[in-house]
């Protein structure tokens, strides 16, 4: 009842958590409703390894990644379908989820170069506030004092299914338990990272959305906004 009254404070909003758990769905819902910026950081970690690819590099040389990382020309816009990323003017957005991709991305994101690189530029696009940042460090390193932070979880199992409904009947399509092991492997590699590992902030509120839809989702921490824009 207060909204319209008073200016809104633009708030910047963090969700972290693993592999499929709707951070990504449920942040553009968010985004979406209170008119703010979503910024996918997975996306970002994605398109580094696609070049890294491209380019011929591997995740076991971390240096020859790290100096291109350093030399990439990465913007980021809104789209139609949401967040592009564009490298040297080419919307590569299309290739950032192939199972390559998916495979390579964890190691990738493991060097510090490539994440010291990257935390720069999300910090940049969200120093105004009026932001929902998803990703895996976002309320613990990324923006410590982010507005409201979530850490959204699932069980592994319905990730896993969550995952490969997304990707049936599309040329990604893979067996359930692919999708699994690439999840599974991910999470670890993740979590168990020197730098940066997928871990929830010490003031995170902690969702499991296994039984809850996405608009479920979304609202729950929409309550958490507007409790934030009272207070
Ligand atoms: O959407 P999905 O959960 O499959 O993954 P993503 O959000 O696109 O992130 C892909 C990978 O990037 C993750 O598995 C992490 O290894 C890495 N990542 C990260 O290290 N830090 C972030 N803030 C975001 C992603
Ligand atoms: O970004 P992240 O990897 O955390 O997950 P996502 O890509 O947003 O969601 C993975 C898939 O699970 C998508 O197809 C979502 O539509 C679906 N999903 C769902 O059906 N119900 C939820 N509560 C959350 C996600």
């Amino acid at each position: 009842q207060r909204k319209g009254m008073v200016q809104m404070h633009r708030l910047s909003v963090a969700i972290d958590g693993p592999a499929g758990a709707g951070k990504s769905s449920v942040a553009r819902m968010l985004a979406a409703q209170l008119g703010y910026i979503y910024l996918d950081t997975g996306a970002m970690y994605r398109a580094i390894t696609y070049e890294a690819l491209r380019k011929g590099l591997s995740e076991k040389d971390p240096k020859a990644v790290s100096e291109m990382a350093e030399h990439m020309n990465m913007k980021v816009a809104e789209g139609a379908q949401g967040m592009e990323i564009f490298l040297d003017g080419n919307n590569v957005t299309p290739f950032l989820r192939t199972e390559e991709v998916s495979r390579h991305v964890s190691p990738v994101s493991a060097i510090p170069r490539v994440r010291e690189i990257l935390v720069a530029v999300q910090r940049k696009l969200s120093e105004d506030g009026g932001v929902v940042l998803d990703g895996r460090d976002i309320g613990t390193v990324v923006l410590p004092g982010a507005d409201v932070k979530v850490f959204l979880t699932a069980s592994a199992e319905e990730r896993a299914k969550r995952r490969f409904r997304e990707l049936k009947g599309t040329p990604e399509e893979r067996p359930f338990s692919s999708i699994c092991d690439n999840i599974r492997r991910r999470d670890a590699i993740d979590a168990g990272r020197a730098v940066s590992p997928l871990r929830a902030a010490e003031d995170a509120v902690l969702i499991d959305n296994s039984s809850m839809t996405l608009e479920e989702t979304a609202e729950a921490i929409a309550v958490l906004c507007r409790r934030v824009q009272e207070a």
